[in-house]
């Protein structure tokens, strides 16, 4: 039997990519450059299974294509929002994602956020190298003390709760956290986290906020105008999960009428674009998605969307079918 014809449309560890070319006939993109519509709507036609990622937007129209040859989306991401899942399923297709294998990776990124924008760790460099500095003094670039302090968490998911476990214990933080569907008595036990019944009473006492809920249309800017506002005015916004999850235009006016402290955002409403005004200010950290950019995590990833392929297309269920 002929392997199934597979398009990877980024570029993924090479120790993966040979093990996808084990097991399918694969068309890989070692140049990296993104897929246009018009090439990803091409691949639903002339592939068996396509494995996207975050940048690929598999909507509608691309997945319109006729006549379709695809019966696998193999996504290399936890997040799907990418995809539009109701036209996937209209399609006939089956969508996998990679849950787990990134939940410490993008927990530590969490950490690395608050602990920077807390501690000034950007602007310092910037200082640094920009050879600015003079010289120790008492008074210099004091940032705010993150020990013992109180998180609050938007979401206690897998990385919501990984990154609560990483303040509770290793920080002494208090953990607060909102979510529609909390884990079990013993989970929060165990992380030492406290349910408020809404977002407002979680911002209303942390002093750092990091959100960690999935990206879906009702958490499309959940952190708005009013919810900025509601935040302690010398607290910090945390945002590893999806840039839309907050409006980014409200985070710059409330950083500009000094509402809140500072942020530290590792997504973007409009990846890569980053709002001009986030880009001069000295207290917010940016960075360039790296949520589970470690070695490590995306070689899981990449092996994580083969499990997924390879029991697909062996007839069984695969282990992670989000459709
Ligand atoms: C990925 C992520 O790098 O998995 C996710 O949802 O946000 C990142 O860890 C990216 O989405 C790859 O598709």
């Amino acid at each position: 039997m002929s392997k199934p014809r597979v398009i990877v449309t980024r570029h993924w560890p090479e120790e993966v990519e040979t093990r996808l070319a084990e097991h399918f006939d694969v068309t890989l993109n070692p140049d990296d450059e993104p897929m246009s519509a018009a090439a990803l709507r091409d691949a639903f036609t002339d592939y068996d299974a396509v494995f996207s990622t975050v940048t690929d937007r598999i909507d509608a129209e691309v997945l319109s294509a006729e006549p379709i040859r695809a019966r696998l989306v193999g996504n290399f991401g936890v997040g799907f929002n990418n995809i539009d899942i109701d036209a996937a399923k209209v399609r006939g297709l089956v969508v996998t994602n990679t849950p787990d294998v990134l939940t410490d990776a993008t927990a530590d990124l969490a950490m690395t956020l608050l602990l920077a924008v807390a501690r000034r760790g950007g602007e310092g460099e910037r200082h640094v190298r920009a050879g600015a500095w003079s010289g120790w003094r008492p008074t210099h670039m004091m940032g705010t003390q993150v020990t013992g302090k109180t998180l609050g968490i938007i979401g206690l998911g897998r990385i919501g709760q990984a990154t609560a476990r990483r303040a509770h214990a290793g920080f002494g933080m208090r953990v607060l956290f909102f979510d529609p569907y909390p884990p079990a008595a013993e989970v929060l036990y165990s992380l030492g986290a406290e349910q408020r019944a809404t977002v407002e009473e979680v911002l209303a006492e942390a002093d750092f906020v990091s959100v960690h809920c999935p990206a879906t249309p009702e958490n499309r800017h959940l952190i708005n105008a009013e919810r900025l506002k509601a935040m302690k005015a010398d607290a910090f916004l945390i945002n590893s999960a999806r840039g839309d999850i907050v409006n980014e235009a409200a985070l710059c006016d409330a950083l500009d009428a000094g509402q809140i402290a500072g942020a530290g955002l590792d997504v973007f409403e409009e990846e890569p674009r980053v709002s001009p005004r986030l880009l001069d200010r000295e207290n917010v950290v940016l960075l360039p998605h790296l949520g589970s950019a470690t070695r490590e995590t995306r070689i899981a990833m990449g092996d994580k969307v083969l499990e997924n392929a390879r029991a697909f297309f062996a007839g069984d269920e695969p282990p992670n079918r989000v459709a």
